[in-house]
């Protein structure tokens, strides 16, 4: 019998990305799906990574502020 599923779980890092931990629809505006290769992904909040909706860790280099 399978148990409840977890919650998916999102996390503001300090100054960096969006951490989003469970089950999640990942898709393009236009509904395309987005593949993920792992169970927690980080969602750029800052603007300026290279690979969207990923974050690339460039947040710090531009010196990103946001609680
Ligand atoms: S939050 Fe990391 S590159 Fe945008």
């Amino acid at each position: 019998m399978a148990g409840k599923p977890e919650p998916t779980q999102i996390i503001a890092c300090p100054n960096g990305p969006l951490l989003v931990r469970g089950e999640m629809d990942l898709t393009t505006p236009d509904g395309e799906p987005i593949e993920r290769t792992r169970k927690t992904v980080a969602l750029c909040r800052c603007g300026v990574s290279a690979i969207k909706p990923f974050c690339d860790g460039t947040h710090k280099a531009i010196g990103f502020k946001a609680p």
